[in-house]
């Protein structure tokens, strides 16, 4: 397994160019299958999980061919029937269930099980097949929906943390091919969201109130292909602003859209980071000492859940106490020992951390639990005393397109260490 060796301390400067979002990426992957046309995405990031959804399209029946960022797919004739170990392997392949159920009026795929930020249960995607007319079984490890006829209906898809992203896509892409109008009420209402219906109305479906709780579908008889090119990845740009402010640096996030990171570059400048807008894309800047800020996570256009290890590595460094709150995933906290391992002050009360920040950090070896919590590692990292080696870098690059490299065009001393 690969890691990463970083020697702190140096601030990065320049420009990083931000990749397509992942988040984006895997539902519309999906999409395609709602067509036996031909589909093409742009922009696509060069991540394992992406590479990952390409092969469950294969399996599926789909034929996909990438050259560089674009992906061509046409799933001309598709099976209703998901590998079990090569969905069961990545939670977002659940996504492949609302576009088979669609299009095939049937779809079957191993449950996915919980994963160490929590138990994300999918019971609020099986609501909205069920509202739609479909048949759910759970037999076998498998999940099974299936409908002579799907209809449109109201339905409410709120849970216990709120929205569901790929609850709410799942429902989207199903009741495109639906008879009649489907209502979703508290949907969510993320950029990735958005960016899916974009791509959906592109292959002639019919959506209206996108970027609201409210999403209203009007059902078609068919989908055709359509060509789409992905959002910019928001969290990658939020985890570069963190960076260049836990270095003392000034970077700029070429292609960041400033619309879709209003909660983090508000608390970044809060922190007293300067941010400006730049033709190019957003310049992040710090030079002072940083203010402790406080953060609880939320649906958006709340602070995201996916950026909170990366801010708690940033007021680790920050002198004060600032409480982090999770509110979406139960368990999102895994960074906090391996932080500790840095010299990070930090104790968890209930679904707070109580950051005491500003103590020197020094190099360790860390272990990455999950994507996010390996970022929050690398940033500190970057900004600790001595080398700091990131272990199980897999995790990283399920979500951060060449990360090392990105870095190190910003000045930053990282290797990556190849395990043969
Ligand atoms: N929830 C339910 N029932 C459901 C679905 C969700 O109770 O049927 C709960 C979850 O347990 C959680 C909350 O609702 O408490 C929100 O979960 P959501 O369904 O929105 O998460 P997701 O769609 O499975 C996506 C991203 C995650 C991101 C979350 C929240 C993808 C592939 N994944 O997951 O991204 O954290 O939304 O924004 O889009 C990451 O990129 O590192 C990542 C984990």
């Amino acid at each position: 397994m690969d890691s990463l060796l970083i020697k702190g301390g140096t601030p990065l400067h320049g420009e990083v160019a931000i990749s397509g979002a992942k988040n984006a990426a895997l539902p519309i992957l999906a999409a395609t299958l709602l067509t036996p046309e031909p589909c093409i995405i742009r922009r696509l990031p060069n991540l394992s999980d992406v590479r990952f959804m390409a092969q469950i399209l294969t399996w599926l029946g789909a034929q996909v061919r990438t050259e560089g960022d674009t992906l061509r797919v046409q799933a001309k004739k598709i099976k209703g029937v998901g590998d079990y170990d090569l969905i069961r392997k990545m939670r977002g392949s659940i996504c492949v269930m609302g576009p088979l159920l669609g299009r095939l009026k049937r779809a079957s795929v191993s449950l996915p099980g919980g994963c160490v930020i929590g138990a994300r249960p999918i019971n609020l995607h099986l609501k909205g097949f069920a509202a739609l007319g479909a048949k759910v079984v759970i037999k076998e490890g498998y999940v099974h929906a299936s409908a002579k006829r799907l209809v449109g209906s109201a339905m409410f898809l709120g849970g216990r943390a709120g929205s569901t992203v790929l609850g709410t896509a799942n429902v989207m892409m199903a009741a495109t091919l639906a008879e009649g109008v489907t209502v979703i009420e508290s949907a969510a209402c993320e950029p990735e969201v958005v960016d899916l219906a974009k791509f959906l109305c592109a292959m002639g479906a019919k959506i209206s109130g996108v970027g609201s709780p409210t999403i209203t579908i009007t059902g078609v008889k068919e989908l055709h292909g359509a060509e789409h090119e992905l959002i910019p990845d928001r969290i990658e740009a939020a985890t570069y602003a963190i960076a260049a402010a836990a270095t003392r640096g000034e970077v700029t996030l070429r292609g960041a859209r400033a619309d879709h990171l209003h909660a983090v570059l508000d608390k970044l400048k809060d922190s007293g980071a300067k941010i400006e807008h730049t033709a190019s894309g957003i310049l992040v800047r710090r030079n002072g000492t940083l203010r402790p800020v406080d953060i609880t996570t939320l649906p958006y256009s709340g602070f995201p859940t996916d950026v909170q290890a990366q801010m708690m590595a940033l007021m680790a460094l920050t002198p004060g106490i600032s409480i982090i709150t999770e509110r979406i995933f139960e368990s999102r906290f895994m960074h906090v020992s391996e932080l500790a391992r840095l010299g990070a002050d930090i104790e968890i009360e209930g679904p707070s951390a109580i950051v005491k920040g500003g103590k020197p950090l020094s190099g360790a070896p860390v272990m990455a639990s999950d994507l996010r919590a390996s970022a929050a590692l690398v940033l500190a990292g970057l900004a600790a005393r001595g080398t700091t080696q990131v272990n199980r870098v897999y995790h990283i690059d399920r979500g951060y397109e060449n990360i090392d490299g990105k870095l190190r065009e910003l000045g930053a001393r990282i290797e990556r260490i190849e395990e043969p």
